[in-house]
């Protein structure tokens, strides 16, 4: 990290690594949540639905690669064990159990709400004093909440149809 890069942060800069990472995990666990649960949808509507997953679960990888990216130039080491998902999660892991369409939207919904809700707690505490960190997560809350409205708009018509 430059040292002028250093100066304009004014917040602990390992407690920012540590949340970073936090968000990695969340991040991980979210791709994969949509990769597995697009492999094994199945019954009415789940050609739709898996198109959706798999293209959340490549958003989830970006973000995830997003994250690790300002660890990196935060001096930081991103997560480098799984075993660390489990530990640093905060919106933890849905296994798809009924893999029909409607239960698993509604699991990848309560992620996303999740989600929104820890970006927008990270970002409140980092307004003003990392702009770089805080435009990341920003960019990233935003697409969490596409996420969620397309799962909701998805799940309202399918809930329609039926
Ligand atoms: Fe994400
Ligand atoms: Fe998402």
């Amino acid at each position: 990290m430059g040292k002028f890069t250093k100066k304009i942060i004014r917040f602990d800069i390992e407690t920012l690594i540590n949340e970073l990472n936090k968000a990695l995990a969340d991040e991980y666990l979210a791709a994969y949540q949509y990769w597995v649960g697009a492999k094994v949808i199945e019954g009415p509507f789940s050609d739709l639905v898996k198109k959706e997953l798999e293209e959340h679960s490549k958003d989830e990888y970006n973000h995830a690669e997003m994250i690790a990216n300002r660890i990196i130039q935060l001096d930081g080491v991103p997560i480098l064990n799984p075993h660390d998902w489990f530990r640093l999660t905060k919106c933890g892991f849905l296994e798809p159990k009924n893999f029909k369409s409607i239960p698993i939207l509604k699991q990848n919904i309560q992620g996303e709400r999740c989600a929104i809700g820890v970006y927008d707690t990270l970002l409140k505490e980092i307004h003003g004093k990392d702009n770089i960190t805080y435009h990341l997560i920003g960019k990233i809350l935003e697409d969490e909440v596409e996420h969620e409205c397309d799962l909701e708009q998805i799940l309202k018509n399918i809930s329609m149809k039926k």
